[in-house]
């Protein structure tokens, strides 16, 4: 309700600087104690998930809070976790704007962000700071002036100087936005990469003396021997949890994207959610029924969250739905959840 009537206002401004706006209005919203006038009154439904205690099955996706900047205040929006990042070991600015596109007509956004963020030490600092005590993820990447080859590198820096500061470890191997990132979800190079971060986590054991979870965000665009393939290798090492999906490089010719479908990047929001589903629901068949998957793609309304449960994920992340409708959604699906 809220939401709906400064949209129009948010929407008149360039998507970035809109970002920009509504992360200052949600923190001082939260210093001045008033998000919980917005939020829903019951969001308590914990689940215990990879050693973790959820407060509720909704977080927020990677991307929204890429510095660390505002986890606060989005954790006091009622979500039972925040996953900042994608962050990378040095701070990079990303590709040049305009790098996000609203298309307002097919609930959707088209973004090339490319991974700007402060690096990971200043995220850490600021990670340190939070007084969020739900769960905090952070999302780690390459940094684009690392070739493919070293990639393996920065996955394990970032996961070194992040490790005290996470509940867990998201490693995006599916952004379409640096060059050749997603060739890295192939288990022939994804394999090296999971088991130097599990080596690392190994070694990191006794300083941590807690257990950190580390999963894998892939893409939805995976053909499904790929996906099989990398199910297995999921399995045979152990790792922790599956992030299904990223943003989609595809076009799906039911939804109307106008000339904006030619821009480059990834897909996210309503015309993402089939694809999403599907990568779920085919991985719960390939994984088990007790492996750990954290579902996002289009989910925007309570329905396509149940689907998104339905399908076989034990938690939902939310990112461009938010964009269209604001916290009424989580305080929407946060409700729905807490009924069934
Ligand atoms: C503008 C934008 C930036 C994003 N940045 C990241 C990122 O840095 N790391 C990441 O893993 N996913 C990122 N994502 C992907 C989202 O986390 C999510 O996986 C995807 O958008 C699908 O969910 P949605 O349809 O609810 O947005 C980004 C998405 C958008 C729209």
């Amino acid at each position: 309700m809220f939401y709906q009537l400064f949209r129009p206002l948010l929407f008149s401004l360039e998507p970035e600087r809109a970002h920009a706006v509504t992360f200052s209005l949600l923190r001082t919203a939260h210093r001045l104690g008033l998000l919980s006038l917005i939020r829903a009154a019951q969001t308590d439904d914990p689940v215990t998930l990879m050693g973790l205690t959820f407060r509720n099955r909704l977080g927020i996706a990677a991307g929204l809070d890429k510095n660390g900047t505002c986890i606060d205040a989005l954790g006091a929006l009622g979500v039972g976790f925040v996953e900042v990042g994608t962050v990378t070991p040095k701070s990079q600015s990303g590709n040049p704007p305009p790098r996000i596109f609203r298309i307002p007509q097919a609930l959707a956004l088209i973004n090339r962000m490319g991974f700007p963020n402060d690096g990971m030490m200043a995220v850490c600092a600021r990670l340190a700071k939070r007084h969020y005590s739900g769960v905090c993820g952070v999302n780690i990447g390459k940094n684009a002036s690392t070739a493919l080859e070293q990639a393996v590198d920065d996955y394990v820096a970032c996961l070194h100087a992040v490790a005290p500061y996470a509940d867990y470890v998201a490693v995006n191997v599916s952004s379409p936005n640096t060059v050749g990132l997603r060739s890295l979800q192939a288990v022939d190079h994804l394999r090296p990469i999971l088991s130097a971060l599990l080596h690392e986590r190994e070694q990191l054991k006794s300083r941590l003396n807690r257990y950190l979870p580390i999963v894998v965000k892939i893409a939805p665009d995976l053909q499904h021997e790929e996906l099989q393939q990398l199910a297995s290798l999921l399995l045979e090492l152990k790792v922790d949890g599956v992030i299904a999906t990223n943003t989609t490089l595809q076009r799906p010719d039911n939804w109307p994207l106008g000339a904006l479908a030619e821009e480059k990047g990834g897909l996210s929001g309503a015309p993402v959610h089939t694809l999403s589903l599907t990568t779920v629901r085919s991985l719960r068949a390939m994984l088990g029924s007790s492996f750990p998957i954290i579902g996002v793609g289009g989910v925007a309304s309570v329905a396509q969250a149940r689907a998104m449960r339905d399908a076989g994920a034990d938690l939902v992340q939310v990112y461009t739905g938010l964009i269209y409708r604001g916290s009424s959604l989580i305080n929407d699906v946060l409700s729905a959840f807490s009924q069934r």
